[in-house]
Parts: C-alpha cells; sequence; structure tokens
C-alpha cells in the first residue's frame, strides 16, 4: 500500500515553472524490454553486452554486432510503452497548458516514450531503430540487406557499414542531445530521477547537478542508488505504480 506523498513535494510539482525528467532502463522494464545488466538468453547467452556495443566489437566483427541488435530489435519491436511511460505524456500535457517548460530526457534507446505520446524527448543514447554509417556517420535509411556481414552505406559511394545509432561504451553522447540535458537539469525547480542506476557518466551527473542548481530532485527506483542518500524525496517503488498516482495526487 503506497503512503501518502509529502505535502511538499506536491507544492514542488504545482509550483514548478521548469520540469526535468531522466529515465532509465528501469522505466521501461515494466514493459518487459530486457535491460542490458540483465543476463542475455539463447544465442547470446555467452556473450556479455559490453563485449558487443563496444566500437572495438565492431571492428572484429560487425556481423556478430549487427545481428545482436537485430536480434534486440526483435525483442523491442512488440513490446508497449507502460502506465509509468503514460503518466509522463499525461505530466507532459498538463505541464504544457500551463505553460510550464517540461524535458524529458532518457538513456533507453527502445523509442516508447515517443510511441506513449510524449512529444519532447532528448535521447541521451540513441535509438536502436536508426542506423548510421559507421565511417560517415550518415544517418541511413535504406540500405541492401545481405546475411554475411551489416549493409554499406549508399551514401555517395561511401561504401561504409552500417551500425545502429546508439551509443556505445567508450563514445561520446551526441553533443546536442548532452547541452540540452544538462541545460534542463541546471535551470528546472524539480527534478525526477526515474529507473536508473545513475551509474553511467555523463547522464548520471545530472541529478547532482539539478541538486546544485537548488532544485527539488526526487527519485523514483525500487532499489537504492549512489544518490538516493542526497535527493530530497526517495519514492521507492516501481515506475509503473508510482508515477500514475504522483499525477494523480498533484493535478487529479
Ligand atoms: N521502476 C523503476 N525503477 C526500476 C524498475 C521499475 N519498474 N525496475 C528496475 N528499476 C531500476 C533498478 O533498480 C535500477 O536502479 O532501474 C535501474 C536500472 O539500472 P540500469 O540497468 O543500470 O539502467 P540505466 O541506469 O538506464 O543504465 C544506463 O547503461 O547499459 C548502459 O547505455 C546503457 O542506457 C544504459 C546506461
Amino acid at each position: 500500500m503506497m503512503k501518502r506523498f509529502p505535502e511538499d513535494l506536491i507544492k514542488s510539482l504545482r509550483n514548478a515553472k521548469r520540469v526535468a525528467v531522466l529515465t532509465g532502463a528501469g522505466a521501461s522494464a515494466e514493459s518487459g524490454v530486457p535491460t542490458f545488466r540483465e543476463a542475455q538468453t539463447g544465442l547470446w547467452a555467452e556473450y556479455r553486452p559490453e563485449d558487443l556495443a563496444a566500437p572495438y566489437a565492431f571492428e572484429k566483427n560487425p556481423w556478430r554486432v549487427w545481428e545482436w541488435y537485430e536480434w534486440r530489435r526483435g525483442l523491442i519491436e512488440n513490446v508497449m510503452p507502460n502506465k509509468g511511460h503514460y503518466a509522463l505524456v499525461e505530466m507532459e500535457k498538463l505541464l504544457k497548458a500551463q505553460s510550464v517548460e517540461f524535458t524529458l530526457i532518457t538513456q533507453n534507446v527502445d523509442g516508447l516514450h515517443q510511441k506513449a505520446g510524449n512529444q519532447n524527448v532528448i535521447e541521451l543514447h540513441g535509438n536502436i531503430e536508426r542506423t548510421k554509417c559507421a565511417k560517415c556517420g550518415k544517418v541511413a535509411v535504406r540500405w541492401q540487406t545481405t546475411e554475411t556481414h551489416p549493409p554499406h552505406c549508399l551514401q555517395d559511394n561511401c561504401g561504409g557499414l552500417l551500425r545502429p545509432d546508439v551509443v556505445w561504451f567508450g563514445e561520446s553522447l551526441p553533443l546536442e542531445a548532452l547541452h540540452k540535458a544538462m541545460a534542463a537539469a541546471q535551470r528546472c525547480n524539480i527534478f525526477l530521477s526515474i529507473g536508473t542506476s545513475t551509474l553511467v557518466q555523463p547522464a548520471a551527473s545530472l541529478p547532482t547537478m539539478a541538486l546544485d542548481a537548488k532544485a527539488v530532485v526526487v527519485e523514483i527506483n525500487p532499489n537504492p542508488t549512489p544518490i538516493t542518500g542526497r535527493v530530497t524525496y526517495a519514492l521507492e517503488g516501481l515506475s509503473g505504480y508510482i508515477l500514475p498516482r504522483l499525477v494523480a495526487a498533484t493535478w487529479g
């Protein structure tokens, strides 16, 4: 049974002029999206994700990495957004109707926030549905499928190999997205950190930036994280359970 939300938290949400939200793999967990750190199954059980989602892995065996992403795309293809995603859509609508700035920053590459209906989503780690050329960097919309190697880039006879447009270990985040996310964290009145372990940088610094800028920081997670002891409110539980109730308690 959920305890009542603190009065001051509800007040802070109602009075905010700028709201920023950061989501991680936990926000998609109730949709059935396997998280990165979960044990892999089937054909891929013997591989560590860290050894596939990396530039050196693609250089060594591009086909294996391509196939792994095909498999992950298949897993994501049929899943639906969950109640937590829909609560964030509701929150965006309600806040925008009151001319409150709302920024949704996600580390997830599954596109579920957009599928649910959120308008302004900053993708820090790319999107698994998009493909780009490993050589020229152009996002590719068409390619010829093969069964031995990833498709080649068709851009101006570039001929590079295509790869998913996601951020791999050791790679930089898309600069514009990162700058927007940092700006939102630094100027918001309230920051929600939802379903993220806050272990992977630089996204993990965003809640701390908000705290340093004197924002109210709320964490929604069933498990403690490195920031739990520092946030203004730690709401322990699943995002699909807590978020709809928080929206109803604030604006219902
Ligand atoms: N609701 C809220 N939080 C949840 C739920 C849920 N239903 N289920 C799990 N969690 C929490 C876990 O307790 C954990 O703290 O979600 C967090 C997921 O942590 P990670 O798997 O580390 O995910 P994330 O923080 O998004 O990882 C960051 O690392 O693997 C890379 O690029 C990948 O974007 C990913 C990044």
